[in-house]
């Protein structure tokens, strides 16, 4: 079953769970994953408390195997780091990574779902910068609501951040990357769009791949402004499901768990 390379994945034992904050959110370092919300006790929640330290706030969502995030702690060690990743396997082994290395100190991870934690975790004008890299496709368009990045997500990105905070965006899904950028420019707190370099930031597990087989990556960046959060959209309609494509998600995911 488990076809990750790599040491076993098994809960670290309390004195290197620092890194995990499944049992601070939900109350046991088992339980997460798909639609929970965080129980009562773990409000109110505090960032600072999490950390130990009060520092900028930076979050990756769907850190998969956690090389992007943990190269991304290291090089910015005056930063508190976190990363959502909604399947266990990858949450537990980046804490356990995190345990056994005694580092990167300014790292926290929480497996969960980031649609549901951004809003619940995060106060408005808390983020420097947010990471969405190589979010799943959902090519199936009855899977389509599925995407990360809709337009009530575009709402949570522009509210939680900081004024010049940035949203960066990699995807190696041209359509992705294109519904991505609509979501997020039809914002009016999100502005100065801008293509970003390869070297600007770590590169993701998938990024690598692409990179070896000579795929182009789409990478842009918007600032949030000064203007103050407008509140949400309306959901659109749900759209009907007449086709028969196959589902075709990245390679990754289909081996992950
Ligand atoms: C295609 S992978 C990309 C992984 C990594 N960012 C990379 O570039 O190699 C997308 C990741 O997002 C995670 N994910 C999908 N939906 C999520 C959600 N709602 N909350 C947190 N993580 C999510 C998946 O489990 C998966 O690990």
């Amino acid at each position: 079953m488990p076809r990750l390379r790599g040491p076993a994945i098994e809960l670290p034992p309390p004195n290197q769970r620092w890194a995990l904050l499944n049992e601070a959110i939900y109350g046991d370092p088992l339980i997460g994953g798909h639609h929970r919300a965080p129980q009562d006790s773990a409000y109110p929640w505090s960032w600072e408390k999490a950390f130990g330290r009060q520092a900028p706030l930076m979050l990756e969502v769907g850190f998969n195997r956690g090389r992007f995030i943990t190269e991304l702690a290291h090089r910015n060690p005056e930063k508190n780091v976190v990363g959502i990743e909604i399947r266990r396997r990858f949450g537990i082994r980046l804490a356990q990574q995190c345990g056994l290395n005694d580092e990167p100190k300014n790292l926290r991870v929480i497996w969960g779902d980031a649609k549901i934690l951004l809003p619940k975790l995060f106060e408005a004008g808390s983020l420097s910068d947010m990471f969405v890299t190589f979010p799943d496709p959902w090519w199936k368009k009855r899977h389509a609501k599925r995407r990360l990045v809709d337009t009530n997500f575009a709402a949570e990105i522009a509210e939680k951040l900081q004024k010049g905070g940035f949203i960066w965006v990699k995807s190696d899904v041209e359509m992705i990357a294109e519904e991505i950028k609509e979501a997020l420019v039809a914002r009016p707190e999100l502005g100065d769009l801008v293509s970003f370099e390869q070297d600007d930031l770590p590169l993701t597990h998938r990024e690598r791949s692409c990179i070896k087989n000579g795929l182009p990556i789409h990478r842009f960046r918007l600032t949030r402004n000064d203007q103050p959060f407008s509140g949400y959209f309306e959901e659109p309609e749900e759209a009907e499901d007449t086709e028969n494509t196959s589902e075709a998600g990245f390679e990754i995911e289909q081996n992950a768990e």
